[in-house]
């Protein structure tokens, strides 16, 4: 395995960045990242590796045929994060989710197999695609009927499918790793736990929607970035493995925890309007990936927690400079090109 060139997609995302890095640190594979800088990714995340001979970075969409097949002919392996991730901008407009997840992971499929990439490809996936679960039901199961509820996830479910055809029809050796909700550095400010930090930072309020019961399964970025690579080493074509941390707390006990580790008092929580469609409760079971692939989450809660509040504190700059827009001009300062 030493050596091999890999085409990882999304790698300037939140995932992506932290996937990169554990296997610059930890392979001596080839990476290429191909990304297209959508306003979720930046370049900045993985600017100290810009001169590693091991590394590319390619600007670029999933969709675009004629690019992907270029870089296909020079991968052995895919590792797909590229997309549009975030349920309530798909709410306001399902388009690009379509665009991105359904028919990029569509061209990535075809163009994949036409090279006669080795493989694996591995599809990274969400356990969103599996619906929402009552207080007293099992966890998500890897056959588990698919029940999207938001056109994010329905996008997700959509790609997924894509592959298990491409599977069945053509023996693209595809594996899909269903994870739950992933916190860590790099977390776009958009998104619960880095919004929450930052608002308490800024001494701003907490916006939790609705009654703030919802319940997510948490795992941080790091393990499933680990799960990520078992899969793609150890994983069997054809095969999908739920991912997960083990730990399904209230988005409540979420804030809770971030209010008491920047010693702030919890009148800053302010209940607000809840989310269209928004799924009551996650959880998953991830025995056949500790069975097949060997591989476990690692960090608890208030461990990975306490890692997460301190990036955002140390890392000031890096959200500063996504809140005021300033994190668009790095391609152009390095390229010489508008993004
Ligand atoms: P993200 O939104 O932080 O990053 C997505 C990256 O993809 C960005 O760098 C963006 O520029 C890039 N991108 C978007 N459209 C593209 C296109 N058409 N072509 C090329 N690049 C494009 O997302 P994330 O949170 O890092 O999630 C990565 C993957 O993991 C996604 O597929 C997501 O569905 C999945 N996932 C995320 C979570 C989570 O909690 N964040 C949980 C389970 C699964
Ligand atoms: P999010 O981070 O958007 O992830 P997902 O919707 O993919 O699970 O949201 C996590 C949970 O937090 C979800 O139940 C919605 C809730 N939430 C809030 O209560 N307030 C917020 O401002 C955000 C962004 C999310």
């Amino acid at each position: 395995m030493n050596n091999k060139k890999i085409l990882v997609t999304g790698g300037c995302g939140f995932i992506g960045t932290n996937f990169i890095r554990l296997l610059m640190k930890e392979r001596d594979y080839h990476v290429t990242n191909l990304d297209a800088l959508t306003y979720a990714g930046n370049l900045e995340n993985l600017a100290d590796l810009e001169k590693n001979p091991r590394y590319r970075f390619v600007k670029g969409r999933i969709e675009d045929e004629g690019l992907v097949e270029s870089l296909m002919k020079e991968a052995e392996a895919v590792v797909n994060f590229a997309a549009e991730s975030h349920v309530d901008r798909s709410i306001k407009s399902a388009r690009p989710f379509i665009t991105t997840n359904v028919m990029g992971t569509q061209v990535l499929l075809d163009c994949f197999r036409k090279a006669g990439c080795h493989g694996p490809f591995v599809h990274v996936s969400t356990d969103e695609v599996y619906g929402s679960l009552q207080k007293e039901d099992p966890p998500f199961r890897e056959n588990n009927h698919l029940r999207p509820n938001s056109p994010y996830s329905a996008s997700k479910a959509s790609s997924d499918l894509l592959c298990r055809a491409a599977w069945k029809t053509f023996q693209v050796p595809v594996i899909i790793t269903r994870c739950s909700n992933n916190y860590g550095p790099y977390q776009f400010p958009e998104k619960l736990i880095p919004l929450m930090i930052i608002n308490c930072l800024q001494g701003r309020k907490l916006p939790v929607y609705g009654d703030g019961l919802n319940i997510r399964d948490w795992i941080f970025v790091k393990d499933h970035c680990k799960g990520v690579l078992c899969a793609l080493e150890k994983g069997r074509p054809g095969a999908i493995y739920n991912l997960g941390g083990n730990c399904e707390l209230t988005n409540l006990q979420v804030v809770e925890t971030i209010l008491r580790l920047l010693g702030k008092p919890k009148d800053l929580i302010e209940f607000v309007n809840d989310r269209p469609g928004h799924d009551r409760r996650y959880a998953m079971d991830i025995r056949l990936a500790q069975r097949e692939l060997d591989w476990n989450p690692e960090t608890d809660f208030e461990t990975g927690m306490e890692k997460t509040v301190k990036w955002y504190m140390d890392n000031q700059s890096w959200w500063e400079n996504i809140l005021s827009g300033q994190y668009r001009s790095y391609y152009k300062d390095h390229y010489g090109r508008d993004l």
